[in-house]
């Protein structure tokens, strides 16, 4: 779907907010959408919903190579090419008590989720390197805490630290960040008997369940088996995936 580009701003360094006109259908939290990046970029790039209507979606996207280095010069008003949503994103359950876990650039598809979640109350752990962002909207929504790892902001640390705390209060944990804090949510998850899901990445092709590039192992009858990310992900129970 060709869409018209409704803002793209800077909101900390080398992360953009980006807007555009959408009339896909609303998105379940945790799906992303595929998106054309132009020039030499063959492949569209998946970036996950972080808020939508009927009218326009919200994606927060970091510069990593040349696709959203592109994505990150185009204007109010240019057209970008659009599918999705895809993917099984997270299952909600009303009336919990909710802890949320994002990690860097895995923080902009929990906003989405805080928003739809009928949650009894919401615990919103967010991990940073050194920058913040989006803290601001996650305001009001739950009770926030801010880790840093140079501690410019909030606690000095990782944010898998500060929630040994509160873990007690908690019925279903939700995660969205790099592995190695995905690894840690499933280690407090079995450990407590919380029930967890989180949402994985890999690189992907096709974005539709096609070419099997983006495969991950998930356990099976003591042994494993792959699924694709794009199709049968991002999320995923924490105690299935094989990290
Ligand atoms: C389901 C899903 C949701 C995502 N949501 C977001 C999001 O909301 N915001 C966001 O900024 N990014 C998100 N990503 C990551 C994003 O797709 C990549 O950063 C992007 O494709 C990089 O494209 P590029 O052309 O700029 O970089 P490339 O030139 O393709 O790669 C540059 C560098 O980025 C690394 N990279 C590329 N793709 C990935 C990936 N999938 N996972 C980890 N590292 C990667 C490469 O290893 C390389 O070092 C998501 C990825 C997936 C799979
Ligand atoms: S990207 Fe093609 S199967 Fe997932």
């Amino acid at each position: 779907m060709k869409s018209r580009i409704l803002s793209n701003e800077k909101i900390a360094s080398g992360i953009y907010k980006l807007v555009f006109e959408w009339k896909g259908g609303i998105p379940s939290p945790g799906q992303f959408v595929m998106v054309d990046c132009k020039d030499k970029t063959f492949l569209k790039r998946p970036i996950s919903v972080c808020s939508a209507d009927d009218k326009s979606m919200t994606i927060v996207y970091q510069v990593k190579g040349e696709g959203t280095k592109n994505l990150s010069e185009m204007k109010k008003g240019d057209t970008i090419e659009v599918t999705g949503p895809h993917g099984h994103g997270f299952e909600l359950y009303e009336d919990k008590n909710v802890l949320i876990v994002g990690g860097g650039i895995g923080i902009p598809p929990l906003l989405y989720l805080v928003k739809k979640i009928k949650a009894k109350n919401s615990y919103i752990a967010l991990g940073f390197k050194s920058e913040i962002f989006l803290v601001e909207e996650f305001k009001n929504l739950g009770e926030v805490i801010v880790t840093t790892e140079d501690g410019s902001f909030g606690k000095k640390g990782m944010v898998t630290q500060v929630i040994e705390d509160i873990i007690d209060k908690i019925d279903i944990i939700y995660g969205c960040g790099p592995k190695p804090m995905l690894k840690i949510l499933q280690d407090i998850s079995l450990k407590n008997n919380i029930p967890c899901q989180i949402s994985v990445e890999e690189r992907m092709a096709c974005g539709i369940g096609a070419c099997l590039v983006c495969a991950c192992k998930v356990k099976k009858d003591g042994g494993f088996e792959y699924k694709r990310v794009c199709k049968d992900g991002p999320v995923f129970w924490a105690e299935e995936v094989e990290f």
